[in-house]
């Protein structure tokens, strides 16, 4: 049986060249996909690849760099979610997408409150009314829509964002890796929404990292790489081995990694984390060890806890079991205050959320974590040893800005990456938490950066590297720790031969 292309005339998506930078990051990059109308279209690539961006611009979160789209035959050039909603195109986000503290019917009628108006008031009645018949729609009976979204677990309140979706009757769904975050109940219900718009004529895009998933999902299949599509695979043609390799294939030519493959490293253990499971749910009885002088890379999917991981190390999730230990002074790490008083450094993953006061000065960020460096005593502070200690980093990383008082708000992604590696540095920390430091940065910072983590372990520090790239993972680490769902799922140590392959087969 041959798989029949489907009519040219059945296309309701197309994107041609479509590109999107984020600084030096390329992350879609002359993308030409096509979306067919009676599908569901898989989308599949290792993390980074593009996936949710292209989906997010397609439905109007943000503008692509170049390139063009259409929709139904039309130019489409959404500039807002809500105007792609209007225009029949609906997405459930991979990251938390409701309103706290309003209720699950204004949840559903986000945006539309006019709808429910009468003699200038909103009436809650009418809206609670439509809110049931929206969530019954999906089949989510159990709750009550005049609640508030707060009374819902959270895999509850992704029903939500679904029934808000589904009830604009959109004529394409995109739904981002949100099937792990729900319920088998949960999914079963998705499933059904799928393939109910397909059976319609109506189209689906469908991004998950679980294979089999997709495979039993999926009409067809495309595969990203480094935003680029690299393939577009029929029912027929889809088979686990064929789609790990398009999404492997990359050549490891950079350079700049470390070029020893010793791996070796110190008996010393510095940090015992047992047991632990976070209030969050994302990590469930982990346990792990790291010794003094390694850098340890972790690894995972989305979802695999990863970043939770990090956070708590350095102290800021909530322990529902076990404890992390520093084991040199044998304290339990309960706070980021305690950890940074042990010689704890944390660089976050969302560097302007949280890394950085956006509107304070490179020196003033500088010197907020490496303070006791400079602070004599608890209430004094030398000016010019302050003015030294910030310059010396500047220099040392080359931070380029007119002037240490210039603010960060309005410095290059890569050189703010660079202050926040200078508050840490600087601090003269003993452990370092990096949570995707090179996220978003260009290959010099990155070189730059890879020089000074390779530097600190040489000191004796110890580093742990979470990180979305499996190449510089491998590039950089002395051991590999690889998560998935939350839990251990393999280990890797240091060698010429590590291949991405072994280790994608392990994160899947
Ligand atoms: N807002 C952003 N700022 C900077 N870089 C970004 C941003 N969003 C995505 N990226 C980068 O773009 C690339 C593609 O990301 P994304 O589309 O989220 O990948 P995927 O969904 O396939 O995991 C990655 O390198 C990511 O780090
Ligand atoms: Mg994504």
């Amino acid at each position: 049986m041959e798989q029949q292309n489907p009519r040219e005339d059945q296309i309701i998506i197309e994107t041609r060249q479509l590109c999107k930078n984020f600084g030096p990051t390329i992350a879609l990059d002359n993308v030409d996909l096509k979306i067919f109308r009676g599908e569901i279209t898989g989308l599949i690539g290792e993390n980074g690849s593009g996936k949710s961006t292209i989906s997010s611009i397609i439905a109007g979160m943000q503008p692509p760099t170049s390139g063009a789209m259409f929709y139904k035959g039309q130019p489409h050039q959404p500039a807002t979610m809500i105007e792609a909603g209007r225009l029949g195109i609906g997405m459930i986000v991979q990251e938390q997408g409701y309103v706290p503290n309003i209720s699950i019917a204004q949840n559903i009628f986000l945006g539309e409150e006019g709808k429910f108006r009468k003699a200038g008031m909103i009436s809650a009645g009418a809206m609670n009314r439509a809110a049931r018949k929206a969530l019954d729609k999906i089949g989510f009976h159990e709750c009550d829509p005049a609640s508030s979204i707060e009374t819902l677990d959270l895999q509850d309140r992704k029903l939500v964002e679904i029934a808000r979706v589904i009830n604009n009757d959109p004529d394409v769904l995109i739904v981002d890796e949100t099937t792990t975050a729900l319920s088998q109940r949960g999914r079963e219900i998705i499933y059904g929404i799928m393939r109910r718009m397909r059976d319609e004529n109506k189209a689906v895009i469908f991004i998950s990292h679980d294979l089999d998933e997709l495979m039993t999902t999926c009409d067809t299949l495309t595969v990203l790489r480094d935003g680029k599509l690299i393939a577009t695979l029929g029912k027929l043609e889809m088979n686990a081995r064929v789609i790990k390799r398009h999404m492997v294939g990359r050549e490891m030519s950079e350079k700049y990694y470390r070029d020893d493959f010793d791996g070796r490293m110190s008996d010393e253990i510095v940090l015992n984390a047992d047991n632990i499971t976070t209030g969050s749910g994302l990590l469930m009885n982990f346990s792990m060890q790291v010794h003094r002088g390694e850098i340890l890379g972790i690894g995972g999917l989305s979802h695999c806890g990863m970043h939770e991981l990090g956070k708590a190390l350095f102290g800021e999730e909530k322990l529902l079991t076990g404890h992390v230990k520093h084991v040199p002074s044998g304290q339990c790490i309960t706070s980021a205050r305690g950890a940074m008083k042990l010689g704890f450094g944390y660089v976050s993953k969302d560097r302007d959320k949280e890394a950085l006061v956006l509107t304070a000065s490179i020196k003033d960020n500088i010197v907020s974590a490496g303070l006791d460096k400079v602070r004599q005593f608890r209430f004094f502070i030398f000016p010019r040893k302050e003015n030294a200690y910030v310059n010396k980093q500047v220099q040392d990383l080359s931070i380029k800005c007119a002037s240490i008082r210039q603010n960060v708000q309005f410095l290059s992604g890569g050189n703010k990456q660079k202050v926040v590696f200078g508050k840490w540095v600087g601090r003269g920390c003993d452990i370092l938490i990096l949570d995707c430091p090179t996220r978003g940065v260009d290959v010099g910072v990155k070189a730059a950066m890879y020089a000074l983590i390779d530097n600190m372990k040489k000191q004796g520090k110890t580093i742990i590297m979470i990180s979305e790239e499996l190449t510089e993972l491998i590039g950089m680490s002395d051991r590999l720790l690889i998560l998935k769902d939350g839990q251990f799922a393999g280990e890797f140590q240091r060698s010429r031969t590590l291949s991405e392959h072994e280790i994608i087969e392990c994160m899947i």
